[in-house]
């Protein structure tokens, strides 16, 4: 069974921010991570379900011509729309994935620190409706924290390997951290070879 609903809204309930990702270092250094290992400079559209209070969000957004964020939390959305209010490429919905999915085409979606809430069917519906709505040689990148918690049903490397198998990915690069792992991965061009790395987009290979 995944995690369910009554946890997020407890832990909403007692911070308006409950895992500190505004102010905790490990949060810091995980999104600098990310936001690295990003193989294209900018993206058209990108997708972040789970957004939280948007921390991740506004640093996104540098990268993205339009980015929408979503959470399931209403006041985790009324958080992460106030502090994005003023960056006008940034949409914040109240979804719920992987039932509610926005119908739109995306060159990045980032699934961070979501991924272990999910029961194998809602990891597997997830990942579909990712794959879906990525256009080919897009990117998706998943983090997720490695160690057990009782309210997660996985660990992050439970995840990573559930997610290496997807045919229609490949992986461009992945960070074994003691703490998380990181995967950054591409779609596979429409006739199945793999798109082009940074270093072969730019001719050095
Ligand atoms: C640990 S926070 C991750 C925040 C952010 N992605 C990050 O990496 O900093 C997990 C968030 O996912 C949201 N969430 C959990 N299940 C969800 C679902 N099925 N659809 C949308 N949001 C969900 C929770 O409400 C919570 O805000």
């Amino acid at each position: 069974m995944s995690t369910p609903p009554g946890y997020f809204d407890t832990m909403y309930g007692t911070s308006a921010d409950p895992w500190d990702l505004a102010g905790r270092w490990y949060e810091q250094r995980k999104y600098a991570v990310t936001l690295a290992s990003l193989p294209r400079r900018r993206y058209r559209a990108g997708f972040e379900p789970g957004c939280s209070v948007g921390v991740l969000t506004r640093q996104l957004a540098d990268r993205c011509d339009r980015l929408i964020a979503a959470d399931r939390v209403p006041s985790a959305v009324d958080n992460a729309a106030a502090r994005t209010r003023d960056l006008p490429n940034v949409e914040v919905r109240l979804l719920t994935v992987p039932e509610q999915w926005p119908e739109d085409t995306f060159d990045l979606i980032v699934l961070s620190e979501l991924l272990y809430y999910f029961d194998d069917e809602q990891l597997r519906a997830t990942l579909d409706r990712a794959v879906t709505g990525l256009e080919p040689g897009g990117t998706l990148v998943t983090v997720h924290w490695n160690h057990p918690v009782p309210e997660h049903v996985r660990t992050g490397p439970e995840v990573a390997t559930a997610v290496a198998a997807i045919p229609e990915l490949c992986l461009l690069s992945e960070v074994r951290d003691t703490d998380f792992t990181l995967q950054i991965l591409m779609r596979r061009n429409d006739d199945g070879s793999a798109p082009r790395s940074p270093a072969q987009q730019e001719g050095l290979v």
